[in-house]
């Protein structure tokens, strides 16, 4: 019997708890097979910390833990956070205030793709474990390229034997991606090549595209 699938809104809806528990109370199982998690965050925080004072989109917040993590670890003035699930920005604003950060946070409930931004823009962004829920990501990288003047961080996931594993547990739909199609998508949105570091995480990769 085929399972039912449903849209990543309402998917990420039922986990916000779930998700932020990778980074409060990771098992071993977490540190051993979700590393990819962990690592990505790492490069976001070192491209940050050499923009000093940064202000900040965080595009797909989830429970909120890196928006925090980038105004604690990596001297980011403000953070926006954008997530579709309702349970998640409500996760996000809580970790905010019990991390006394709330003033220097914002959690929008939209849709990165779609939302009106009212002509604001950041120094610096990051998509980290999105562009698996995305399906335009050429619509995707271009919207987050248009949103940032300095620099943004992205991660990729890669095919493999641990995405088969994802698809047959999760019930949203997932996308992966290889390392020609990623350079394509950042060419056509204006990022070159000598723009762009990838660097190999566990479960793909995760890219940093220069503005300037
Ligand atoms: C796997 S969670 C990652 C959360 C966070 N970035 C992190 O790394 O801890 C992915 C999140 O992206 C959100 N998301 C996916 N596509 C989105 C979109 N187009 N606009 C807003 N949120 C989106 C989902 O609702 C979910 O909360």
């Amino acid at each position: 019997m085929s399972k039912q699938m449903e849209p990543a809104q309402s998917y990420w809806d039922a986990r916000s708890a779930l998700f932020a528990n990778y980074y409060i109370k990771p098992s071993l199982f977490d540190r051993m097979f979700r590393s990819g998690v962990y690592g990505r965050v790492a490069e976001a925080i070192k491209c940050c910390r050499d923009i000093p004072g940064a202000t900040v989109l965080d595009a797909g917040s989830g429970p909120g833990i890196n928006s925090v993590s980038l105004i604690k670890n990596a001297g980011a003035s403000h953070v926006t956070g954008i997530d579709f699930s309702q349970q998640m920005v409500d996760f996000a604003e809580k970790v905010a205030k019990s991390e006394n950060v709330d003033v220097k946070t914002k959690f929008i409930l939209g849709d990165v793709l779609t939302h009106n931004f009212a002509g604001q823009v950041f120094d610096f962004s990051m998509a980290l474990g999105v562009l698996d829920y995305t399906e335009d990501s050429q619509q995707f990288i271009t919207r987050i390229s248009a949103l940032t003047t300095n620099a943004f961080v992205v991660s990729w996931p890669e095919n493999g034997i641990r995405m088969r594993l994802r698809r047959h547990r999760y019930t949203c739909p997932l996308f992966h991606y290889d390392l020609e199609q990623i350079q394509k998508i950042h060419a056509i949105s204006g990022i070159s090549a000598a723009n762009l570091r990838v660097t190999k995480i566990a479960g793909g990769w995760v890219t940093t595209a220069k503005k300037r």
